[in-house]
């Protein structure tokens, strides 16, 4: 008999969750005013609400919070991240930072101007938000597939080359300080970028001369698809297909708090020495000395290790089973998901399993509070809440999907609780038609009102 899959760790540390009951959720939604950002995290039984900093680390990565070196400058432990970074991504030059955001601040400082043009495939919200902060503008180019939930494609991630072309044509390469790749594509579900796309945008933006950099947040995961899916890459090591992707760029930022398996982190990674110093200011003034970033020593030394970790087979292999094992059990019970699966996250598909709801009473929060009710988890809603009113009609802009995100945190759940999380869901598809009413907003913030909203049960 073939051995069946295990996962490639033994637990360590175990930290303790409270199972509460359908009463107890009930009270705590409704004084959350039933926004699930607002429930403390020990109400909560399984969060699922992000997978950025929510892993567990591993015996290795605690040694090095021990062997930190805080010395203001030039400490031992920003040598093994730089070390770290440069076997890697193979990028000569490297600043850290704090986190992904605080990445983007410092190079799009040094890179973007006003009325410039970013063209990628769906930018992630607070790369967009720091692109139009500097009155540019971002440009998805995503192909086509990337709308269809339930469309069948390899790499949903890809950039369509015509798109990308297009803007190329229009605007002058002065105006298009780079190309960003997000790897894989949050936006879209996780979903991968193949080598083949990226050696092409390559390829169009060197015939334009213009930069390519990486989002690369989850680029471990990327190179994952890319040996499972793409013709060539099976026998090669993750590593060595990672290095390759960023062998097509100019550099990378990322948010280390998802494929760097720390809980805090991120940093810029470059080819050009002179970009890096420009970037070098900046990282000064908004993050802390270059050798540090925002970042202490320990920080900087469990995400060295992290990075070996999050680029080995096996756990990849764990993690992106785990990821696929809760979606295969979801297709089995007729839960409406999108596929193919991504590799961080479940996705929903709220307007299929609430058929009953109306709209307006906002689908995919009302899945998101049913869920937190039925069974204490806690995913995140990606809808009507999440996109905002228009800006000049102050109406709501129901968005083409209404998507419930269930978000895997890196080694720390068990299939036993994937199993949970695939039962709460089935349980919610066999009473759905019950549901037919969803809720009203009682106040909301002017932009970005998911996070803070208020809400009530619908009349
Ligand atoms: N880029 C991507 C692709 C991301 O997914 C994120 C964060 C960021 C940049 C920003 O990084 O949070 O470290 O400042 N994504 C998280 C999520 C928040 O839940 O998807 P950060």
């Amino acid at each position: 008999m073939k051995l069946p899959f295990a996962e490639s760790f033994r637990i360590k540390t175990v930290e303790q969750i409270y199972e509460s009951t359908r009463e107890e959720r009930e009270q705590w939604i409704a004084q959350a005013d039933y926004n699930l950002f607002n429930l403390k995290s020990k109400h909560v039984f399984i969060d699922l609400l992000t997978d950025s900093g929510t892993g567990s680390m591993s015996d290795r990565q605690w040694s090095e919070m021990m062997l930190g070196d805080e010395s203001y400058a030039g400490s031992s432990s920003y040598d093994k991240l730089k070390e770290a970074v440069q076997t890697i991504t193979g990028y000569e030059h490297f600043l850290p930072t704090h986190q992904g955001r605080a990445a983007e601040n410092v190079l799009f400082s040094a890179l973007i101007k006003r009325g410039d043009i970013i063209p990628g495939n769906s930018h992630f919200d607070t790369t967009k938000g720091h692109i139009e902060f500097r009155a540019a503008k971002a440009i998805d180019c995503s192909v086509e597939e990337a709308f269809d939930i339930n469309k069948i494609h390899p790499f949903k991630g890809n950039i369509d080359l015509g798109k990308l072309e297009e803007i190329y044509k229009t605007y002058p390469k002065e105006q298009i300080p780079f190309c960003l790749i997000t790897i894989t594509c949050n936006t879209s579900g996780g979903q991968p970028v193949s080598m083949e796309n990226i050696k092409a945008v390559k390829a169009l933006s060197d015939k334009y001369g213009i930069r390519v950099l990486f989002d690369s947040a989850r680029f471990a995961e990327n190179a994952y698809f890319i040996k499972e899916r793409e013709e060539g890459y099976a026998d090669k090591s993750i590593k060595e297909i990672a290095k390759e992707v960023f062998s097509y760029g100019d550099g990378m930022l990322i948010s280390a708090k998802k494929d760097g398996l720390v809980n805090i982190g991120g940093f810029i990674a470059l080819r050009e020495e002179e970009l890096w110093r420009k970037a070098m200011s900046f990282c000064i003034m908004y993050e802390g000395y270059v050798t540090y970033g925002g970042l202490a020593g320990r920080d900087m030394g469990a995400l060295a290790q992290g990075l070996y970790e999050s680029t080995e087979y096996g756990y990849l292999k764990t993690r992106i089973g785990q990821v696929e094992y809760l979606g295969n059990k979801l297709t089995e019970f007729g839960v409406p998901i999108q596929k193919p699966v991504g590799g961080h996250a479940i996705f929903v598909d709220a307007l299929a399993l609430l058929p009953n709801v109306p709209r307006e009473h906002y689908v995919a929060q009302t899945l998101a509070i049913e869920l937190y009710k039925e069974a204490g988890i806690r995913g995140v809603e990606i809808g009507t809440l999440l996109a905002d009113r228009d800006p000049e009609t102050r109406k709501d802009r129901f968005p083409r999907l209404e998507l419930l995100r269930l978000a895997i945190p890196r080694r720390t759940y068990t299939r036993n609780h994937m199993d949970y999380i695939a039962v709460g869901l089935k349980n919610l598809l066999e009473r759905s038609s019950e549901i037919k009413k969803g809720y009203e907003i009682a106040w909301e913030a002017e932009i970005l009102r998911h996070f803070t909203i208020k809400l009530r049960p619908a009349k």
